[in-house]
């Protein structure tokens, strides 16, 4: 009898090639007659290019090859949709035009990496440079509605009960009203591995090893840029080292190496610069939010007015948040985008929109329960969601399975949140004031269309493979336990194949891979459907083979359990039927998904809760404890979920303390683009989080039951520490980062 592992702490089937450095990630390839192409970027962040001298550069040794505008490799615009919108737009090098600095304007490629980048240190270039236009704040008179784009995003909401006529008529009839500014600035994922791609063509085709965590949508968006068939090319992206949505679209880097590759007839490798990667790839907007709530004096919201104002549709904190976290009869949520500033290009990062929106609205609720004299949690459950806000009556489904309230309890209960003392600066340990905050996270689960290969092996063994990527999310285990389960053999005896555009995809998101939470919601439940079709193309060749042992039964005979066929008094395990057959490998693949409609909407939730010590004379915030109740119906790998948790909070805390790009705004640079600049958690900054799951497997879903975590705990993160400030300071702190300076005025 073997144990179902599902749900228990499994660990990771890549753990090993990764601890070991034998796992390969893109820059590690290395084919023959390689070549390396290193990137020059513009100095300026607006003008044109007037001359490039490449005379010195040329006569560099190992040059190969040097591409600018005036000697362009050829690339097409992406076809309008997702990728324009959230990714590379323009592609590089195909005029003289600078829109921001550090814009791609040349590449080098070289016999060395060293020799490249000599070389491109030798390029001049005369712009006609103008003052860019690169001051957010400065740029809010002029934000504008953003243009449709097919997505609901940027889209304003209009929610009003029956008899009244404007949100602000609402706001006016309420007992309490309370109005804040939040600003976040812009922020860039930083994952540790940079974006790096090494293409090779071989008879039309190219292969292409590149960071990515969709391999699909990565090859039809290279082939749409390089002019050929979606066949042509072929993405390999087994191991990833992070992504948080800076690698979901493509960047001009890969599609650099892919178009010199074609042109040189030599494979290329571009490996982009620390520096390099803030602007050469896209970054989170800085975000602006103006919030009204209002509300009766038993706690319960009666409106609530969201306005916020971003350079990028997709950060839209009323959508992606505010819809979905508390009743209200009385609701707005609007957005404008700051259009034209000469800044790089923005993308989606880790819960973009509901992070923002969620620092916003978890403040807000906490400054609103002071005013009332309410408990934090006391004022979140007087205004539980149990359906979906919409502007559209026929939207307002009840969530599928919903227990934030447990979350609320559990959480509460483990943290110690009965000692808190809502008096600000009541606590404190010598020069340190301590407080206590905490915040609630909802986010929208969703799943698509996965297809899912299985195949039994001659020696044993069964391979599960679809199209997506682990960039640390702990894909490759969530086939391997899947698998291990559906065929009911040990998971040593599973080998999961992912991360390379040529496997089985499936539809709607799935082609992005591993996006918006919903890999491991789109993949788990689709490995069983898959699985009973590879059992039954398996029971059809042991009936029908001549050297099968069981030859010449009834399929209806024959009983799959364990990795073992059973009939007519004959049992054969597959390895051995296979074996028997001189048969390589035989299964099948199926493609399934969620039904087109559904009565219910999908999210999952989280309550965190943060205590932190604020030091009385130099204003230093330390986190001292971190505690997060999820429930994200059901967990497939326990250790991995709790990893993502972990990774989650590490990110939305230090959006919280640390993180900001600054843009100087005369001359439109990144000032700290660098990891030495550029402030991240590090391991001594990070007390030991408690992380706790409620198991409410979420049958509405799925069959598996198991939503998404992987945005999760970033959301309300920010918020939790900003409360644990308030509680512990008097101070309430509405433009992160929570930085000594803003604690000491
Ligand atoms: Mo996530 S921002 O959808 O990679």
């Amino acid at each position: 009898m073997i144990a179902p592992i599902m749900g228990t702490a499994v660990d990771r089937v890549d753990g090993p090639v990764k601890v070991t450095g034998a796992a390969r990630y893109a820059a590690d390839v290395a084919p023959p007659h390689l070549t390396h192409g290193y990137l020059v970027t513009s100095t300026v962040a607006a003008g044109t290019i007037r001359g490039i001298d490449l005379s010195a550069a040329g006569r560099s040794p190992g040059v190969i090859a040097i591409y600018t505008p005036d000697n362009p490799l050829r690339l097409n615009d992406q076809p309008p949709g997702l990728s324009t919108l959230l990714g590379e737009a323009r592609p590089p090098l195909q005029d003289h035009e600078v829109r921001y600095h550090g814009q791609i304007i040349g590449l080098v490629v070289a016999a060395s990496f060293e020799q490249a980048r000599d070389a491109a240190a030798l390029v001049t270039v005369d712009y006609d440079a103008r003052t860019p236009n690169a001051s957010f704040a400065g740029n809010h008179d002029r934000a504008v509605a953003p243009p449709p784009t097919g997505l609901p995003l940027g889209q304003p909401v209009d929610i009003l009960a029956d008899g009244v006529s404007s949100i602000d008529e609402a706001l006016r009839a309420s007992d309490v009203t309370l109005t804040g500014t939040y600003d976040l600035p812009p922020r860039h994922h930083n994952a540790l591995e940079p974006h790096a791609a090494v293409a090779m063509w071989r008879d039309g085709q190219v292969t292409i090893h590149s960071a990515t965590q969709g391999p699909s949508a990565h090859a039809l968006e290279i082939a749409a840029a390089l002019g050929v068939g979606p066949d042509a090319v072929r993405v390999v992206s087994p191991h990833v080292g992070g992504g948080f949505g800076g690698k979901a679209f493509t960047w001009a880097p890969t599609l650099l190496a892919a178009a010199a590759a074609r042109e040189l007839d030599r494979p290329v490798k571009v490996v982009t610069t620390r520096e390099q990667l803030f602007t050469v790839t896209g970054h989170r907007s800085a975000v602006h939010q103006r919030l009204t709530l209002g509300a009766r004096a038993d706690g319960r919201l009666n409106a609530v007015k969201h306005d916020s104002i971003s350079e990028a549709i997709v950060e839209d904190p009323g959508i992606r948040a505010t819809l979905h976290f508390y009743a209200t009869p009385n609701l707005h949520a609007g957005l404008r985008i700051t259009a034209g500033m000469d800044l790089p290009r923005t993308t989606i990062m880790r819960a973009p929109g509901d992070e923002t929106g969620s620092f916003a609205l978890e403040s807000a609720m906490d400054e609103l329960a002071e005013r009332l004299g309410m408990d934090p949690i006391d004022l979140r459950l007087a205004n539980y969601l149990t359906h979906a806000h919409s502007a559209d009556p026929a939207g307002r489904l009840p969530y599928s399975s919903k227990h934030l309230d447990e979350c609320y309890r559990v959480g509460a209960r483990r943290f110690g949140w009965h000692r808190r003392d809502p008096q600000p600066r009541a606590a404190s340990d010598g020069d340190w004031f301590v407080g206590m905050g905490m915040a609630t996270a909802v986010l929208g689960a969703a799943r698509a269309e996965a297809a899912i290969r299985v195949h039994f092996h001659a020696d044993g063994t069964a391979s599960v493979a679809t199209s997506t990527a682990d960039l640390g999310t702990g894909m490759w285990t969530v086939l391997a336990v899947m698998g291990a389960d559906s065929l009911g053999i040990p998971i040593s005896r599973v080998r999961p194949a992912i991360g390379d555009s040529r496997l089985p995809v499936g539809a709607g998101n799935a082609i992005y891979g591993a996006i918006g939470s919903a890999a491991t919601a789109t993949v788990a439940p689709a490995v069983g459907a898959a699985t009973r079709d590879a059992i039954t193309a398996l029971i059809h060749h042991a009936v029908t083979h001549r050297r099968s042992p069981l030859q010449g039964l009834d399929p209806g005979e024959v009983r799959y359990r364990h990795g073992t066929l059973t009939g007519g008094g004959r049992t054969v395990g597959f390895g051995e039927l296979l074996t028997a057959t001189r048969t390589d490998n035989l299964g099948a693949t199926t493609a399934s998904g969620p039904p087109a409609t559904q009565p219910h909407t999908f999210a999952s939730y989280a309550a965190h809760f943060c205590e932190v010590r604020v030091h009385r004379w130099t204003g230093e915030t330390r986190m001292s404890r971190l505690t997060s109740a999820v429930d994200a119906g059901a967990i497939v790998n326990r250790k991995a979920a709790r990893n993502q948790i972990i990774g989650g909070l590490v990110f939305g805390t230090g959006a919280a303390l640390l993180e900001a790009s600054h843009v100087e705004p005369a001359t439109g640079r990144i000032a700290n683009a660098n990891l030495a600049d550029y402030l991240l958690h590090v391991n001594a900054d990070i007390p030991d989080i408690d992380v706790h799951f409620l198991d409410h497997p979420d049958t509405a879903f799925s069959a598996v039951g198991a939503r998404g975590i992987g945005e999760l705990g970033t959301i309300g993160a920010a918020a939790a520490v900003a409360n644990a400030v308030y509680n512990a300071t008097g101070t309430r702190i509405r433009a992160l980062p929570i930085t000594p300076d803003k604690l000491l005025q």
